[in-house]
């Protein structure tokens, strides 16, 4: 079975309260994208990746990537789920099997192979498919809109969602669509899963594979990968 790779890069980011959207904010030297990009193509068994991109976006084409790189537009939509969406649309047109598809956020920059790997070989021959994602370490507290502490959430099965998410790309389009007509919004491709009534594994992952959303993320971001490189 084929594998590809789906990377939505349509966001805005205005959390990051940025001149551009965080996918492209510069990152030891390069765009947040572009290690992202290059941790997927250069991954052996990743045939190709689709990106989702706004339609109005003037910082894609400044990337300039090699012209060898397999990777193929599609255009962004106004939710996450619709740019995924899209992407997937696309892939479905490229390939006439049923590949696994790996959906990983463009501002994860510092994903490890040995994380896409231990999820390759621990999904290989499973019906649904899985995410990454990190058991909690915290303790979790419900609060109201006054910040009051309502409850404390027992943290022993809670793990934070991370990405990739690795699903057999029918099953997620046909989830996705669900969602999308039910107008039922999701904020990650599990959840789509979920909603369609799949149990989708959870794959222990690497804390590196932080998503970048506010400016100190950056930093980290820069010492992961600094680190990674030793
Ligand atoms: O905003 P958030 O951090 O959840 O976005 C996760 C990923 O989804 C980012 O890579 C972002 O570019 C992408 N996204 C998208 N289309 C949207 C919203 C977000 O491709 N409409």
């Amino acid at each position: 079975k084929s594998v590809w790779a789906v990377v939505p890069a349509a966001g805005n980011g205005s959390r990051m309260r940025a001149d551009r959207p965080k996918q492209y904010l510069p990152l030891l030297g390069k765009p947040v994208i572009r290690h992202t990009l290059e941790r997927l193509i250069s991954h052996p068994k990743i045939q190709g990746v689709i990106v989702a991109v706004a339609e109005q976006d003037p910082f894609w084409s400044d990337l300039m990537l090699p012209d060898d790189w397999p990777v193929y537009l599609a255009t962004g939509g106004s939710q996450r789920s619709d740019s995924v969406f899209n992407a997937l649309f696309y892939l479905r047109q490229l390939t006439d099997d049923d590949p696994w598809v790996l959906v990983h956020d463009a501002a994860r920059p510092c994903l490890r192979h040995t994380d896409i790997d231990r999820m390759l070989t621990q999904l290989a021959e499973d019906p649904v498919g899985g995410i990454l994602g990190i058991p909690m370490t915290e303790t979790v507290k419900r609060v109201n809109d006054n910040h009051r502490i309502l409850e404390t959430v027992n943290r022993d099965n809670l793990w934070r969602a991370a990405t990739p998410q690795m699903f057999h790309l029918k099953h997620l389009l046909q989830a996705l669509q669900q969602t999308i007509d039910a107008q039922c919004q999701v904020t990650d491709e599990a959840s789509a899963m979920e909603y369609a009534g799949f149990q989708p594994k959870m794959v222990e992952g690497h804390a590196d594979n932080l998503k970048i959303t506010l400016p100190q993320d950056l930093e980290l971001a820069a010492l992961y990968l600094q680190r990674q490189g030793d």
